[in-house]
């Protein structure tokens, strides 16, 4: 079977990213192309996404969209099918796509509203010639959409909607629920209402054909009052419509062979890897005689930053060294540097988003440290997968879902891939690191491990799949 979906998404690699979200969306058409399926993906046009809409042709019009006009324009942009939806007053302006100079935007709900809008209108009754079957909707951002279509004339289209993090809800006053154009009625909890007011997210959710997730252990986890941050009832009520999908890595970009920014290598040479660490320790001025792990991250509490400071010390003085590369919470980010201060030659931290340096810090370290509290899928352990850099990642959604942790069955196995803790607190972390220690000074082992990391599957293939019969069964 083949067919049109219309994914709508506040962000996408490589145009616009504040994190993995950005990087799934951008990938998931190239993907879905093998198995049959042409997604074309809806944008809002931030000022940075503005000076491509002279390239492409108008498609929708509506005369005031929340305070004023909005268009749509599609056309091909780096080898993605585009539409931008143009609306100065909401997205013309200098600052990130969610936060401003001073803070959130205060116009957040009316934003992605009516990015949701569009794309609803769109999905119902096609655009330039083209016409989905599915609208695909992403995060809080999109949660709107298949809530539009439900309220206000579904058309013969289907619709889905991923969470990538829960945490991030779209919460609104109730007051607004008019003014959003959402219907009164629909105004209670079985459907709208979310702890006194709106939740795009919730609405999303309830309206949906299906829900999907970004791996089959975190849709477990959102069942639960720990992970589903209020909306575990929600989700538990509608099990039977809810998938989770893990997400792929571009293999083409993420690839130890053929990156243009470090010295190749592969399963069959390993050893060559070890150029890339030379760089790398130069580059940090880092000196280290043990394993060498790093972290790229966003530094928040989610991604369990905070265990660094005191699990970190002990591997030190067992010889290990750590690269930072991350921002986020003022409070982590100067922990990070006390860290690199307290250990000049073993720890070194960059603070700000550097895809390059990325790209080179996966390629020369010996590992890389995931200790999320929790994590709906994960991209950077599947790099350090793919690079032979060992993840060392708590047990918890998409990290426990493609990270076999070594253990003595799987040692005896021969299977393991990684290094899996549990509970994430700094003892943990600080056992696993322990591990790492004891597991580098056995270079066969190591050896061992590294294969088997390199050699699992972290590409699309599966997941497009899955999405594909998805896809097919909802639309029958
Ligand atoms: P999340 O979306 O929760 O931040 P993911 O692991 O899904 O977590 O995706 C994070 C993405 O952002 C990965 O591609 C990772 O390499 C990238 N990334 C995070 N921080 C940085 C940084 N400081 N510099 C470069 N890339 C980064
Ligand atoms: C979210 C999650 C992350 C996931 C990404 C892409 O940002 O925090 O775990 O990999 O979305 O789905």
């Amino acid at each position: 079977m083949s067919g049109q979906v219309l994914s709508v998404a506040s962000e996408c690699v490589p145009f616009l990213k504040t994190g993995g979200l950005a990087d799934v969306v951008g990938a998931l058409p190239a993907a879905l192309k093998p198995v049959g399926w042409d997604m074309r993906v809806l944008l809002p046009a931030y000022r940075s996404l503005r000076s491509r809409l002279g390239d492409m042709d108008e498609v929708w019009f509506e005369a005031d969209l929340f305070g004023g006009p909005a268009r749509v324009f599609a056309g091909e942009a780096q080898g993605l099918s585009l539409m931008l939806l143009d609306a100065p007053h909401l997205f013309d302006r200098e600052g990130g796509p969610y936060v401003g100079p001073g803070g959130d935007w205060p116009d957040n709900a009316f934003r992605f509203a009516a990015l949701s809008w569009a794309g609803a209108e769109i999905a119902r009754n096609g655009a330039g010639g083209w016409k989905p079957d599915v609208l695909h909707a992403h995060d809080w951002q999109a949660g709107f959409a298949p809530a539009y279509l439900r309220y206000h004339g579904q058309g013969d289209v289907v619709s889905v909607i991923t969470i990538h993090n829960v945490a991030f809800q779209g919460w609104a006053p109730s007051a607004l629920l008019g003014p959003l154009r959402l219907p009164g009625n629909e105004f209670h909890p079985g459907a709208l209402e979310y702890f006194g007011g709106l939740s795009s997210l919730k609405a999303g959710m309830v309206t949906a054909d299906a829900i999907t997730t970004v791996s089959p252990t975190y849709a477990e986890e959102l069942m639960r009052p720990e992970f589903g941050m209020g909306l575990q009832g929600v989700i538990s009520a509608r099990a039977d419509r809810v998938f989770g999908i893990l997400n792929g890595v571009d293999t083409a970009v993420w690839s130890p062979e053929a990156d243009p920014g470090i010295s190749a290598y592969s399963v069959k040479t390993p050893k060559k890897k070890a150029a890339n660490r030379m760089t790398l320790s130069q580059e940090f001025a880092l000196d280290v005689p043990g394993p060498l792990a790093i972290v790229v991250s966003r530094l928040t509490d989610q991604k369990g930053i905070d265990l660094l400071p005191d699990a970190i010390p002990g591997f030190i003085e067992a010889g290990g060294g750590l690269a930072v590369l991350g921002s986020g919470d003022p409070a982590l980010e100067a922990a990070m540097h006390n860290l690199a201060a307290r250990y000049p030659g073993r720890v070194g931290v960059r603070i700000g988003y550097d895809e390059g340096l990325s790209h080179r810090m996966f390629a020369g370290a010996d590992a890389v440290l995931v200790p999320s509290r929790f994590e709906p899928c994960g991209l950077t352990q599947m790099y350090g997968l793919r690079y032979g850099t060992l993840p060392v990642v708590a047990l918890t959604g998409g990290l426990a879902d493609t990270v076999i942790g070594l253990s003595p069955a799987t040692e005896a196995a021969g299977t393991a891939t990684g290094i899996v803790f549990y509970p994430t607190d700094a003892l943990g972390l600080s056992q696993a690191l322990k591990k790492l220690i004891d597991l580098h000074a056995n270079s066969t082992a190591w050896a061992q491990v590294q294969r088997n990391a390199m050699r699992h599957p972290v590409g699309w293939e599966t997941s497009a799949a899955a999405y594909a019969r998805l896809y097919e069964s909802l639309i029958g």
